[in-house]
């Protein structure tokens, strides 16, 4: 089933703009997976982020302009997995995806992002920063060791004046290995998840890679939409969502052999 918008395109009478003089039909194309809890999109968010509805969150991990080119291999990541159709250039980051981050924040009140160390002063103002340290160090930089990321906090913790919730990370966990080249850590992303949204909330992740933002949304009792330009990342996140989550009370004990007959 698709849904159906309709936006205003504006006209000019007399010199002075006016919206909704005319009317043009914008179709949300096919999700490319859906159940009860999460939508994938596959393609482009600059199409597909004026046709979404109001959000809760938007809790999204976009590119962070490390130099991997479209087709390129992500050797400043050591990764086996190449950059198959996003660019991750510091200009492209800079000239698309920050305008397409700023056009998902306005359909929401919060959203928290990792916007990359090169990039993040490209980014609008956040309302609150934190850090995402990994003592194991991921890389390196002119100064030494890239050991910590930072957390771009917008809008108000939907928990404000109830609790005092932290806003850094410690980070050992690694990310499961899943064919995409930079997956974040599930445990960590579900850390951030909990900070930004309730029970029942709709979480929005315009660059949704391997779908870890619908994999913790799901297994915390969230909704989510996920966009990515890559099918393959698309097909990715789409497998992961059909894995159901794994009840470890009852797979505790290791099973019985079947008592022999006779
Ligand atoms: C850093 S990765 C996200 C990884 C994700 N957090 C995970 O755990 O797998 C950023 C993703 O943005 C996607 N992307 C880049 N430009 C895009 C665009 N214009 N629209 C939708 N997705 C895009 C890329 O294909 C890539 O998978």
């Amino acid at each position: 089933m698709t849904d159906r918008w309709f936006m205003a395109e504006a006209i000019e009478v007399d010199g002075v703009g006016v919206i909704g003089g005319k009317f043009k039909e914008m179709t949300l194309p096919r999700p490319y997976y859906q159940d009860s809890a999460v939508t994938i999109y596959h393609g482009d968010c600059r199409e597909i982020l004026p046709l979404l509805p109001k959000v809760d969150l938007v809790l999204t991990d976009p590119p962070y302009g490390v130099g991997g080119g479209s087709g390129t291999v992500g050797k400043s990541r050591r990764t086996k997995h190449d950059y198959l159709t996003f660019e991750d250039t510091l200009e492209h980051v800079i000239r698309e995806i920050v305008p397409r981050f700023r056009e998902a924040m306005a359909l929401s009140d919060r959203a928290i992002t990792t916007p990359g160390s090169l990039a993040l002063c490209h980014y609008p103002q956040p309302d609150s920063f934190g850090s995402m340290i990994q003592p194991a160090t991921v890389g390196m930089q002119k100064w030494g060791s890239a050991d910590s990321q930072p957390i771009f906090y917008y809008g108000r913790d939907p928990r404000v004046g109830k609790a005092i919730g932290k806003c850094s990370f410690v980070v050992t966990g690694r990310p499961e290995a899943n064919g995409h080249p930079c997956p974040k850590p599930l445990g960590f992303w579900k850390k951030l998840m909990l900070r930004g949204s309730l029970d029942g909330e709709i979480v929005l992740d315009p660059f949704m890679g391997s779908g870890t933002t619908l994999r913790a949304a799901k297994d915390l009792g969230r909704k989510a939409i996920g966009i990515d330009i890559c099918e393959r990342y698309c097909e990715i996140a789409a497998k992961r969502m059909s894995q159901e989550v794994l009840d470890f009370s009852s797979h505790s004990k290791p099973a019985q052999p079947e008592p022999r007959a006779g």
